[in-house]
C-alpha cells in the first residue's frame, strides 16, 4: 500500500500579547499557538491514522507585517529513511557505470564532482569518514556542493554521483531511485528519453529537481529529465542537485546493530529507498525540509517522511518496497516525519514518530526524540517498552524552536 503522511499544522489561536507604543515603532509581539498533527493517508487520500495533536506557542517577536501567513499550513509530509554505511565494500559498490568521461572537462579533478564509481572507489580506501562517498555522500555535513550541474552533458545511461548525490545500487535503476514516465503513467525501466529519472541525496540533504508543472492527477513527479540521450534539470532555479535541509534533527544509534531509516523519494515515485543508515554507535543528520521552499503538493507544504526498519536490517534489505510478510520498507514498524516552517526568530521544526499504519508490530528497540543541549522543544515523544507516550498506541510530534533534537535509538 502506498502511504503518505500529512503533517497538518493549524493555528489554534493568535494573541496579540503586547502593543508596544514606542515613539517610532508600532512594534507588536504576536503569540501564535499552532496545533500540529500528523495524518497518514493512503494513495486515495483516505485517512488511515492520525497522531495526537501537539500544541506549540511561538512568539513571533516580529513586526506584524513580517509574520507569515498561517492560515493554511497543512503539510504533506513524506518521510522516508535514508541509510548510510561506512564499510568500504559498500562504498566501492556505489556505482558501476559512470566514468569520468561524463565529467565536464574543466572540473575533472575535484572530488566533489558529479561522477560516480571512480571517485567513490578511490576515496573508499581512506579512513571511514562520511566524506568518502557511498550512501553517506561526498560532502561534509552542511557543506554546500561546489560543482554546478550542467544540462545536456551527462548521458541518461550514466548516473551523476557526487555533490551530495548518492547512487542507489540495490535497485535495478542504474543508481536512480525511480523512473517515471508522465505520458503513460508507467514507472521503472531505464533512464531514457522522455522520462524523469529521480535520485537520492546524502543524509541531511534533499533533491532539488522536480518540474514546477505537476500532473493534475495528484501524482508527483521528480528528478532529472532525459532528452536526446542527455540529462537536464527539471528545476533550473538551482545549479545543484542536492540541498541541505534545516539543521534541526539527528539520528543517534545507541544500539548494537545498525538501523536503516528509509526516506520516501518525493516528489516522485514515493519509493522508500533513500538511506540514512545509522550504524551502531553513530550519528547522522536527519533531513528536515524547509516546507516553505520545498515541494508543495496542490498548494500544501510537504515535509520529509521516513520508514524506520528494525535494528539489524541492512539498507539493501530495508530501503525497498516491502510486503505484509516482510516488516521492511513500507512495512517497517515506524515512520518519522520532519519539516520546518518559519515563525518567530528561528522557526519551528516539527518532528514526529508514529507507528506505521501498514504494520502495527512494534520495533525491536526503543526510540525517543530528545532535545539536545540548549534546545527548546515542546512536547514529548517516544516509543519504549511496548508503548508510545500519550495514550500508548498513537504516534507523537514535538515542536522544536531552538537548537537541535535527536531521534535516539536505544535498548530499554
Ligand atoms: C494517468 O493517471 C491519471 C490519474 O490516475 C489519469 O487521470 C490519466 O488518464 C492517466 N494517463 C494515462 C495515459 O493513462
Ligand atoms: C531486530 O529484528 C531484526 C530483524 O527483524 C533482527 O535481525 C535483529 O537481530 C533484531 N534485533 C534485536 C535487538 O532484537
Amino acid at each position: 500500500m502506498k502511504l503518505s503522511t500529512l503533517s497538518i499544522a493549524t493555528v489554534a489561536s493568535i494573541a496579540v500579547s503586547a502593543a508596544n507604543t514606542e515613539h517610532k515603532h508600532d512594534r507588536r509581539a504576536i503569540e501564535i499557538d499552532y496545533v500540529y498533527e500528523t495524518v497518514t493517508v493512503d494513495a486515495d487520500g483516505v485517512t488511515l491514522s492520525s497522531s495526537n495533536p501537539t500544541t506549540v506557542s511561538a512568539d513571533s517577536g516580529n513586526d506584524v507585517s513580517s509574520t507569515f501567513a498561517v492560515s493554511d499550513i497543512s503539510t504533506t509530509t513524506l518521510t522516508s529513511v535514508t541509510a548510510s554505511t561506512s564499510s568500504a565494500e559498500e562504498e566501492t559498490s556505489t556505482s558501476s557505470s559512470a566514468t569520468s568521461e561524463y565529467v565536464a572537462p574543466t572540473t575533472s579533478s575535484s572530488s566533489s564532482e558529479y561522477v560516480a564509481s571512480t571517485t567513490s572507489s578511490s576515496t573508499a580506501s581512506s579512513t571511514s569518514s562520511t566524506s568518502s562517498g557511498g550512501i553517506y555522500g561526498d560532502l561534509e555535513a552542511y557543506a554546500d556542493p561546489t560543482v554546478k550541474f550542467e544540462d545536456g552533458v551527462i548521458a541518461c545511461s550514466d548516473f551523476p554521483s557526487g555533490n551530495g548525490v548518492i547512487a542507489i545500487d540495490w535497485l535495478d535503476f542504474g543508481g536512480w531511485t525511480g523512473i517515471e514516465n508522465v505520458e503513460d503513467n508507467s514507472t521503472g525501466g531505464d533512464c531514457r528519453d522522455g522520462v524523469y529519472c529521480s535520485y537520492a541525496c546524502q543524509p541531511g540533504m534533499s533533491k532539488t529537481q522536480w518540474p514546477s508543472s505537476q500532473p493534475s492527477s495528484g501524482v508527483s513527479v521528480g528528478g532529472l529529465y532525459c532528452d536526446g540521450g542527455y540529462l537536464y534539470r527539471s528545476n533550473t532555479d538551482t545549479d545543484y542537485l542536492c540541498e541541505w535541509g534545516v539543521e534541526a534533527a539527528y539520528a543517534v544509534n545507541e544500539l548494537d546493530e545498525a538501523v536503516a531509516i528509509c526516506r520516501t523519494d518525493y516528489p516522485g515515485t514515493e519509493n522508500m529507498v533513500i538511506p540514512t543508515y545509522v550504524e551502531a554507535g553513530s550519528t547522522l543528520p536527519l533531513t528536515v525540509v524547509n516546507e516553505e521552499t520545498y515541494y508543495q503538493w496542490q498548494g500544501q507544504m510537504t515535509s520529509a517522511q521516513y520508514y524506520v526498519n528494525n535494528a539489524g536490517v541492512s539498507y539493501e534489505d530495508g530501503c525497498i518496497w516491502g510486503d505484509s510478510s516482510s516488516d521492511v520498507g513500507n512495512w517497517a514498524p515506524l515512520n518519522f516525519g520532519a519539516g520546518w516552517v518559519s515563525s518567530g526568530s528561528s522557526g519551528i521544526s516539527y518532528l514526529s514518530l508514529i507507528p506505521n499504519p501498514n504494520n502495527k508490530t512494534p520495533p525491536n528497540y526503543s526510540v525517543k526524540i530528545a532535545a539536545n543541549d540548549g534546545a527548546t522543544m515542546n512536547g514529548e515523544c517516544y516509543y519504549a517498552d511496548g508503548y508510545y507516550n500519550g495514550d500508548g498506541s498513537d504516534g507523537c510530534t514535538v515542536a522544536l524552536t531552538v537548537g537541535t533534537a535527536s531521534f535516539v535509538f536505544y535498548s530499554s
